[in-house]
């Protein structure tokens, strides 16, 4: 029997955007439990594939938009929403500072505590957390204080320290070259240029904050700034030290996605933490690491002593893009 009680569970994807497989994930994990579950998306254009996608679809105001939360707190009311599930960044800090107003209405929002949520989106942050608690990254400093060092090993790596997919990022040769780009790239901060093979980790943090499993993929192509084929590496000090990172951080619930650098030496040299699902997550969940099934059995049956290693390793991922197709109303609504 099924955990669910065939009662109707809602969950709320918001900016749902592409994200079609990992809707299908969901959907397939229910089926899994025998859950009868519900699965509404948001955006802010009909033009979503994932949106059409949905069983129900709510078009909302911009993020940036004073009224964005409200729009959702009625959603989550009138659906009755049991989990709300964030898939980009941009929505993550309303969603965590306003988490008790979800959790009062019965709804569980898969994202971290603000503070968390500020270190990861912050890059100069980020690296004061990691060199503080003794994770290796790579020496990051503001434009001002690479200028005024003596000597800098070239090439260095520039980014916004408020960056995402990849914008705005270039790596300089020279100080000509540092000087031009600074000047640029908005928020730029500077960082030692870290060669070796680039690794993404899916980590699931369960209710209680505990780092379960990790699943390390090589990023073997990306494409605006999205794995499109990557592969499962069982690597475990990879594994251990990011679940260590995690848990120190205090990040979670839910998936926290970290990026880091293996080099040529052997050292583990994290970059980046996301705290929510990274856009090659599918390959995970292929691998058998069955987040959205641990999500559903952890909202509906409280206390899940999930710890899980058994995932496939070497599972190759080669994306494509699919199709979703509009006819008749919706197309003539949708392309306005
Ligand atoms: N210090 C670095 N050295 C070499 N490459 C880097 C470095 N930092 C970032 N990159 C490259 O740039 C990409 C984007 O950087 P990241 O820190 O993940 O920012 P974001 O994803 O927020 O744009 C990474 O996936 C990696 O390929
Ligand atoms: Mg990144």
């Amino acid at each position: 029997m099924g955990i669910g009680n065939r009662k109707l569970i809602s969950i709320l994807f918001t900016c749902i955007g592409r994200r079609v497989s990992l809707l299908n994930s969901f959907r397939r994990a229910a089926r899994q439990l025998k859950i009868n579950a519900s699965f509404l998306g948001t955006d802010t254009t009909e033009l979503s594939s994932a949106l059409q996608l949905c069983d129900r679809s709510f078009l909302v105001k911009p993020v940036a938009h004073s009224g964005y939360i409200k729009q959702l707190l009625t959603i989550v009311k009138t659906n009755k929403i049991k989990l709300l599930v964030p898939t980009v960044d941009l929505d993550l800090k309303l969603l965590a500072q306003n988490k008790a107003k979800f959790a009062a209405m019965g709804c569980c929002v898969l994202v971290s505590p603000p503070e968390v949520v500020d270190i990861c989106q912050d890059k100069r942050k980020t690296y004061s957390f990691l060199v503080k608690n003794g994770f290796d990254t790579p020496l990051t400093m503001s434009v001002r204080a690479a200028l005024s060092k003596k000597k800098l090993n070239w090439p260095c790596f520039l980014k916004p320290w408020d960056g995402y997919a990849s914008r705005g990022n270039a790596a300089v040769s020279n100080r000509k070259e540092l000087l031009f780009f600074a000047k640029r790239i908005p928020n730029c901060i500077v960082q030692e240029f870290i060669k070796g093979a680039e690794h993404t980790c899916d980590v699931y943090v369960d209710l209680c904050l505990k780092a379960r499993c990790v699943v390390p993929r090589k990023r073997i192509e990306v494409r605006a700034g999205e794995v499109s084929k990557g592969r499962v590496v069982k690597h475990p000090r990879i594994m251990s030290e990011a679940a260590r990172l995690v848990e120190k951080l205090g990040a979670g619930p839910g998936i926290i996605t970290l990026q880091l650098f293996l080099t040529d030496d052997d050292k583990v040299k994290f970059i980046e933490i996301n705290p929510r699902f990274g856009g090659g997550v599918p390959l995970s969940i292929k691998a058998g690491a069955n987040f959205p099934k641990w999500i559903l059995r952890e909202l509906l049956a409280s206390k899940v002593n999930i710890r899980f290693d058994g995932f496939k390793d070497n599972l190759v991922m080669l994306r494509y893009d699919g199709e979703v197709w509009l006819e008749d109303a919706n197309a003539r609504r949708a392309g306005k």
